[in-house]
């Protein structure tokens, strides 16, 4: 039993094929398959008439990006064919719902949470920009709206708001749904590993596995390692910055390193430079404006990070309306498979590392793609604890035979 996401009503399916599939198959050119970049979702659009109500996640173990159990049989075919409906047929419209009729109602931060999953489910919205369902949402709006801690739900859940509060929450569960844009660009601040950021459209909402590899034990951890003594790296890059969050998150990592940050939009960097403020790192993360690895000539690195564009040409158009409010350039990786970007990181990599330095690059799920287009690469592929094989590691020895 597997559950996929028409957008953002995630149902459960029965594939009568057994063994699995790689996700690019024929019957996924038929019901066009979309990548949710974000924690353990792979979603499809079906038809809703096969499809129950029932919200429920992805179950753990089915990663994005390596194989999926693939619903290819003639029954599914046959389904398929059927046309879609609207979502929800039943749910109330979205203007049924009142923000004023809330904030003068509802009383308690368990109220505003039960209004938000209920508002959020009968709009059928896509939660991917660092929750994964209409519960985690609502708590995270609710939660940063009231300036609470945002993973701390529990303690606060019978607290009554205040008028003003009540109207602030209310305002900004509707907008939410009325905008459809991710929570994070409503709040203007997302959390990575704990560690907070400032965001606005002009850059992609922070989500990146890489900050979970970072600070795992795969740098300066007991057991096997990518590199051993985080203090004795000298220079990182962040190639792709966005926001500069995975090179703040870096600086955090590697503390004796100077951080170099590239991004190709002036836009983008303006949001980084407000977060390399924020995090007090002028004198240790620099940001440079360009193409990839332009700005950087002669320059050498111990440690290269990136979470590039990768979304191919197909899945780009058809993105959910969350997904459209960030930059296309943060998101289109070029070309049908999305690799263009890539490809062009793995050729000029080896000419900005060390000797012994290595490259760590998320890539979604086109994990089977680079695989073909590199057969004899020996891509460490790596886990998180929502993803398999999204993000990759090459030492530029191995670069350099590619
Ligand atoms: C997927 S976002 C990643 C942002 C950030 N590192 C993160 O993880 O949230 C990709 C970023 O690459 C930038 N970008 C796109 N093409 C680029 C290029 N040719 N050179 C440098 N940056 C580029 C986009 O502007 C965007 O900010």
């Amino acid at each position: 039993m597997v559950s996929i996401c028409r957008y953002n009503h995630v149902f459960t399916c029965w594939p009568s094929t057994p063994g699995t599939h790689p996700h690019r198959c024929p019957a996924a050119s038929a019901w066009v398959s979309i990548l949710v970049p974000t924690r353990n979702r792979l979603s499809f659009i079906i038809p809703s008439a096969i499809c129950s109500t029932a919200f429920r996640p992805i179950p753990t173990g089915i990663a994005a990006g390596v194989t999926v159990p693939c619903p290819a049989s003639p029954r599914w075919r046959r389904l398929l064919d059927i046309p879609a409906r609207p979502p929800l047929p039943g749910c109330p419209p979205v203007t049924d719902f009142d923000p004023a009729v809330a904030a003068a109602e509802l009383l308690t931060v368990r109220d505003f949470l039960r209004y938000g999953v209920s508002r959020f489910n009968a709009a059928g919205l896509v939660h991917g920009h660092g929750v994964t369902t209409a519960h985690d949402e609502a708590a995270f709006l609710v939660l940063e709206t009231l300036k609470l801690p945002v993973d701390r739900l529990d303690p606060y859940l019978d607290a009554r708001l205040t008028t003003p509060e009540r109207k602030a929450v209310a305002d900004i569960i509707d907008a939410r749904v009325r905008t459809r844009k991710p929570a994070a660009y409503l709040t203007k601040r997302t959390y990575i590993q704990g560690v907070p950021f400032y965001v606005d459209e002009r850059v992609i909402v922070p989500r990146s596995y890489i900050g979970e590899l970072l600070f795992g034990d795969l740098f300066g951890g007991d057991g096997f390692t990518l590199v051993e003594d985080p203090t004795e790296v000298e220079h990182v890059l962040d190639l792709c910055t966005g926001s500069g969050c995975l090179a703040i998150l870096a600086a955090q990592v590697f503390p004796n390193a100077k951080v170099d940050a590239v991004d190709l939009s002036a836009e983008a960097l303006e949001v980084a430079r407000i977060n390399v403020a924020d995090h007090g790192l002028e004198d240790r993360v620099t940001l440079f404006q360009g193409d990839l690895f332009a700005p950087l000539k002669g320059r050498k690195y111990d440690v290269i990070i990136t979470n590039p564009p990768y979304v191919s040409d197909e899945s780009m158009a058809e993105l959910p309306p969350e997904y459209r409010h960030e930059p296309a350039m943060a998101l289109a990786g070029g070309g049908v498979e999305g690799l263009d970007i890539v490809r062009k990181i793995l050729k000029q990599a080896p000419k900005y590392l060390t000797p012994e330095g290595g490259l760590l690059c998320e890539f979604g799920t086109g994990r089977e793609a680079l695989d073909a287009m590199y057969p004899d690469g020996e891509f460490l592929w790596l886990e998180t604890a929502d993803s398999f094989g999204e993000v990759f590691w090459l030492t530029r020895e191995q670069l350099t035979e590619l």
